[in-house]
């Protein structure tokens, strides 16, 4: 039976009629059109379907919808302010941590909820915090640089 979720996805309150059990994932890039949270594995055990709950991060593919009602949902779109770019997503740029770019929305949601909670990990918690978000084109020196790199930033240690 359908049920009526009502949830603030990227500062945006929505209400949508669903199964319960449906998938955020589903519910975000085929309801909401949101289509920069990616769909890898569908089991949990890729991160590309990383986005954050309340500030904490979900693998939406093995989330059901109705968890998220009246939470509060971030994708990759919405992590920007304005113009500008969160400092997870311009250390990306800066460093080129991307190659086909698939797993990128995953990483960079997963990154910038272990900055939110430790703005200055060791290498070690980066990739221990991040080990759910696996890459296919194998560009994990890439992306800790950027961890690194975004890191430092929101610490004011750079530019
Ligand atoms: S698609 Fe969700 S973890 Fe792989
Ligand atoms: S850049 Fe291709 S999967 Fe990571």
């Amino acid at each position: 039976m359908d049920v009526t979720i009502t949830l603030t996805v990227n500062g945006i309150k929505r209400t949508i009629t669903t199964q319960p059990q449906r998938p955020l994932l589903d519910v975000l890039r085929e309801q909401l059109h949101l289509t920069g949270t990616k769909y890898g594995c569908g089991q949990g055990l890729c991160g590309a379907c990383t986005v954050l709950m309340n500030g904490k991060r979900v693998l939406s593919c093995v989330t059901p919808v109705v968890q998220a009602d009246r939470k509060s949902i971030t994708t990759i779109e919405g992590l920007a302010k304005g113009d500008s770019l969160h400092p997870v997503q311009q250390a990306f740029l800066a460093e080129g941590a991307m190659q086909c770019g698939y797993c990128t929305p995953g990483m960079i949601m997963s990154a910038a909820a272990l900055l939110q909670k430790n703005p200055d990990p060791t290498d070690d918690q980066i990739a221990t915090a991040m080990n759910v978000n696996i890459c296919r084109c194998n560009g994990y020196t890439k992306i800790l640089n950027a961890v690194r790199g975004a890191a430092e930033k929101i610490q004011g240690k750079s530019s």
